[in-house]
């Protein structure tokens, strides 16, 4: 079961395998900025993910799809900030926010 680490909160969440970021860390009592309801069009999900677990980079996530890449570049996010709501949990990973 992959471990998502929240080190700004000081926690660490299990999480079922392919599971999608945005959900797990709402589940886990954690605030999300959003105003798209997880559709990947507000970009107010952000995060970075930080490290990541698995044999080759990339394998604890899965890759941003054209519409998520879009949607960061329209709303000017940082190139190493992924929307919350598009990630699948696939491995370990450690996630940041700026309003943690
Ligand atoms: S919640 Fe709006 S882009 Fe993720």
């Amino acid at each position: 079961m992959p471990k998502v680490s929240i080190p700004q909160k000081q926690m660490t969440i299990d999480v079922e395998a392919g599971s999608n970021l945005m959900s797990a860390l709402i589940a886990a009592g954690l605030p999300v900025a959003s105003s798209c309801d997880g559709d990947g069009i507000c970009s107010m999900c952000r995060v970075r993910v930080t490290s990541e677990s698995g044999s080759a980079p990339g394998d604890a996530i899965n890759s941003p799809a054209s519409f998520e890449t879009d949607s960061l570049k329209r709303n000017k996010c940082a190139p190493d900030e992924r929307l919350s709501c598009q990630i699948e949990v696939r491995g370990d990973i450690t996630v940041k926010t700026k309003y943690w």
